[in-house]
């Protein structure tokens, strides 16, 4: 077997991870790997975007299966590239992928299938906007409809701060072309819960539920980013609930994209809310979720390749199933001074050795690279430290000892991942 990953960031390092146990024997390749997947995978040189380069390099070199990590290369149509040459893809099609890159079409999706999410309205328009936000008032949730790297949703507790938002992503373009569009939404107050599916399109195995935690600061303050850390399993989770968010979000878009034909196959991901009315959808994506796979994957004790080749041969996985191992897992995301705005880069990373090789601490790659011989940084989330234990404790204590114990100029990390469930779990032995 020949296996293509697709994507270079602390994700794609833990399926790659993953997928090699799953598959000892199989050759593995990867586009431009980060240096945490080379040990792991053949490098390609072609751009993940360049999606025909990638169908034809795939062809050429007999690919059994191409797993996609991030979502612009779906966007891009690299799923539709594949199938039209008859090459397995795990993914979705380009407009099946429309649930992630157009904020307003899942809206307009979940409307139509009545889908619980918070109420919205689309705008393109400043005055409109202006005009609908002065009259409706905060609390709102002002969103670029495009893809702006998880940063693209403004929290605003006040008008004021809604006109503003409004204003910098339509007026001063501040997510360019991703922003020429706003959703405009109500602000739904709860814990959120981030649930994996994998799909053929028509049934779902639903993944351990895990947290992420979007703010840069401790406390969940500051901006959003594309994550600072996640957990698995999340504690809080009330029986039934699974059931409910299959039942209400997942079989009725898969049912009515479906029917729309844009089938859904691939990993849908549901970002929620679990407000007092129920799970509620806070966005859809279209791939895994970063940095929550480096925390559910490291936690699948069965097979994900099985899954995963069964439906980019378009097979039914209506028998599907997956198997968790005991306890949990704790990733704390190290991240780059000054993330997820501006920061520098080349600062060089020092991981001691005694951190490597460990069966309860994994290190997974996502902004580094290799100069003159020394691992430095090259992004805004650096490396993914995630600890598992027999409980939640346990895994948190095993991801702030690496975090701690790995060393770059500017290192940035939030020592408080977790504490919703902690402190839950706290209250409850008290
Ligand atoms: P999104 O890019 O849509 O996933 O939003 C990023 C983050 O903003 C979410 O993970 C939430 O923390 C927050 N958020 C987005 N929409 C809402 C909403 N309607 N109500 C409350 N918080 C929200
Ligand atoms: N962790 C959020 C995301 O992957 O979109």
């Amino acid at each position: 077997m020949k296996i293509l990953m697709v994507g270079n960031g602390g994700r794609e390092h833990a399926l790659l991870w993953k997928l090699r146990q799953d598959a000892p024997t199989a050759m593995f390749y990867a586009t431009r790997p980060n240096p945490g997947m080379e040990p792991l995978a053949e490098s390609v040189d072609v751009a993940p975007t360049d999606v025909d380069g990638l169908a034809t390099w795939a062809e050429g070199n007999q690919i059994t299966l191409t797993v996609v990590g991030p979502e612009i290369p779906l966007a891009c149509g690299i799923g539709d590239a594949f199938r039209q040459r008859g090459l397995p893809l795990f993914g979705p099609s380009s407009s099946a992928s429309r649930i992630e890159s157009s904020k307003a079409f899942a809206k307009d999706l979940m409307e139509k299938l009545e889908v619980p999410t918070a109420a919205y309205r689309t705008f393109t328009k400043w005055p409109d906007a202006e005009a609908f936000i002065s009259e409706t008032g905060g609390p709102l949730v002002v969103k670029a409809s495009g893809l702006a790297g998880g940063k693209g949703a403004i929290v605003c507790p006040t008008t004021e701060e809604a006109l503003e938002a409004a204003r910098e992503i339509l007026k001063e373009e501040r997510f360019g072309n991703a922003g020429s569009e706003i959703v405009i939404e109500e602000f739904m107050e709860g814990e959120e819960l981030s649930v994996f599916g994998i799909t053929d399109g028509r049934h779902v195995v639903l993944l351990l539920p895990s947290q992420d935690h979007k703010r840069v600061g401790e406390g969940d303050t500051g901006p959003n980013t594309g994550g600072m850390g996640a957990y698995a399993p999340v504690p809080s989770i009330r029986p039934g609930l699974m059931r409910e968010v299959r039942e209400t979000i997942f079989l009725p878009i898969l049912d009515g994209m479906e029917a729309a034909a844009t089938p859904f196959r691939g990993l849908l991901y549901a970002g929620l809310m679990l407000t007092a009315q129920g799970a509620r959808v806070v966005e859809f994506n279209c791939r895994f979720g970063d940095p929550e796979a480096q925390v559910v994957i490291p936690m699948m004790d069965s097979s994900l390749l099985g899954l995963m080749v069964t439906v980019a041969r378009g097979g039914s996985i209506a028998d599907g199933e997956c198997h968790w191992r005991e306890g949990a897992a704790l990733n704390t995301v190290l991240a780059s001074e000054g993330y997820p705005g501006d920061y520098e880069t080349g600062r060089e990373i020092k991981i001691p050795a005694e951190l490597e090789h460990r069966d309860d601490l994994l290190l997974f790659h996502a902004g580094t690279r290799r100069e003159d011989g020394r691992l430095v940084t090259a992004g805004g989330r650096v490396l993914s430290v995630v600890g598992l234990g027999k409980d939640l404790e346990e895994a948190r204590g095993r991801s702030l000892e690496g975090a701690d114990a790995i060393g770059f100029e500017g290192k940035l990390f939030r020592k408080d991942i977790g504490w919703r469930a902690l402190t839950a779990l706290e209250n409850q032995e008290a």
